[in-house]
């Protein structure tokens, strides 16, 4: 029974709701270097606020942005459980798009709208919380938290590995927890066992030394924009393939077992385009919308540039073009190998009157986590007291690098317990976070503790 901690949960709604607005005003876009300050007093609020809560905090310097590590006293005889999340936030353009300015959070329809309010700080805080909730009013948790908040996610966590590595003594735990996915659907959360890996590239071409007349020139030299929309174009087949050397060699197929639990889902393919504003959808020829966007590789183009792009026409041969692209993995793929085909299929593809530079931006394999571990019906009865409803078992398709190293390096399985909605807008204008489900994960988390406590320390 939980009834006094659930009473200061209620009680401390609107400080709660405060202390998130807080965190949302400052503008921690990690992957803007204007920004770098900001991210740094985000760590620092976050450093901060764990003090405020009398656990040992501390910001720690990597060799890009800082990250924050706090811990509670070790509870003899109870499992330990590391935390992570993330202060750093997605850019937010295009800016004219959002209804409100994204860095100040704004309430409309029981949602505040701001960057990164799901994304991750929303889900993240709400550990913090609940750790506040056990503190003033037990005195003390029934486990040991530590928690680990970093400030490179959204730039593909680079520096966080060498200091998990650097560190395993310090971060050594029974199992990790992570909030920073999805529920399966407003009304019914979800446990997410499965993420996507990817792998990032920046390409840029180079042809002529300047623009040329398209007319006086055009035709006699490689147009660097042709040539990219050619190897572009080439990276996929109509079949939704992906056309790059041994990308599918290494891929864990579906199991039909996986197929099944995935096709018993509530899905609404309707809804679903309705919600993305599309009339149809399209993919990988033979699987199912769930299965090619939580279980399948995909290749897709986030940026392009090269030309001409103002009012009117301009008849010119370009000198340069660029774009950014990368691809979804799945289990067993490995980002690098990868990286190695792309170049192989640049090399082939682009013309002696071209000059080709690939830059690799971030790469993460992909995790599964095991869904027998007993922490796994501990976290299923948190979320089914926070939420009123047992979760769903669901893989999705995002990435959160850091996973596959927490079970490499900690030899620990990782909850991933989403609060957010898949029409929180994440990446995109508009991001939300649903107020009552922030409130809901906080209790879930809240009940996690003492849930987790209850298996003692050999539980995995
Ligand atoms: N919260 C997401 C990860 C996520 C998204 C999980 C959707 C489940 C569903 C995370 O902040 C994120 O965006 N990660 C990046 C990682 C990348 C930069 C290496 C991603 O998925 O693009
Ligand atoms: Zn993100």
């Amino acid at each position: 029974m939980l009834d006094d901690i659930d009473l200061y949960l209620n009680e401390h709604r609107d400080a709660f709701e405060h202390r998130l607005r807080e965190i949302l005003q400052i503008p921690s876009i990690s992957t803007d270097s204007q920004y770098a300050a900001d991210v740094r007093r985000c760590g620092q609020w976050v450093d901060e606020h764990f003090r405020s809560l009398g656990l040992a905090s501390e910001l720690i310097e990597t060799a890009g942005h800082p990250l924050v590590y706090a811990e509670s006293p070790s509870v003899p005889g109870a499992p330990t459980v590391l935390v992570y999340g993330h202060f750093d936030v997605q850019p937010v353009d295009p800016l004219e798009a959002w209804h409100s300015p994204p860095f100040e959070p704004t309430l409309r329809d029981g949602n505040l709208y701001a960057r990164g309010a799901t994304d991750d700080k929303g889900q993240m805080l709400t550990h913090i919380l609940s750790a506040e909730a056990w503190l003033k009013t037990r005195g003390a948790l029934p486990v040991q938290l530590k928690f680990l908040i970093e400030g490179e996610e959204e730039v593909g966590s680079e520096h966080l590995p060498p200091f998990i590595k650097a560190n395993r003594e310090k971060l050594a735990c029974d199992v990790v927890v992570i909030s920073d996915c999805s529920q399966f659907a407003p009304g019914q959360p979800a446990i997410t066992y499965g993420l996507r890996g990817g792998a990032s590239f920046e390409l840029r071409l180079q042809g002529p030394r300047q623009d040329l007349h398209s007319g006086t020139f055009g035709g006699a030299v490689a147009n660097p924009v042709n040539v990219l929309t050619q190897i572009l174009a080439a990276f996929q087949n109509d079949e939704g393939r992906v056309q790059v050397p041994g990308f599918y060699d290494d891929v864990t197929p579906l199991s039909e077992q996986e197929r099944r639990q995935f096709a018993s889902l509530p899905f609404d393919e309707e809804e679903f385009k309705q919600q993305l504003g599309v009339a149809a959808l399209q993919g990988e020829s033979g699987y199912s919308t769930l299965e090619r966007r939580w279980s399948r590789p995909t290749f897709d183009i986030m940026g392009i540039w090269g030309g001409y792009e103002g009012e009117g026409g301009k008849s010119i041969v370009p000198a340069r073009a660029g774009a950014k692209f990368g691809f979804r993995l799945v289990p067993n793929q490995d980002p690098h190998a990868i990286a190695r085909g792309v170049r192989t299929k640049i090399a082939e593809l682009c013309p002696a009157g071209i000059q080709w530079e690939l830059l690799e931006e971030h790469g993460a394999k992909a995790a599964v986590v095991d869904l027998q571990s007993p922490f796994m019906d501990a976290a299923a009865n948190a979320i089914e007291q926070g939420f009123g409803e047992r979760p769903v078992f669901v893989r999705e398709g995002g990435s959160i690098p850091v996973v596959t190293t927490f079970a490499e390096e900690l030899n620990a399985d990782t909850l991933l317990l989403g609060w957010g909605l898949n029409d929180d807008n994440t990446h995109s204008p508009n991001e939300k976070f649903c107020l009552a489900d922030f409130h809901r994960g906080t209790k879930a988390s809240a009940h996690l503790w003492q849930e987790i406590s209850q298996l003692g320390k050999d539980a995995d």
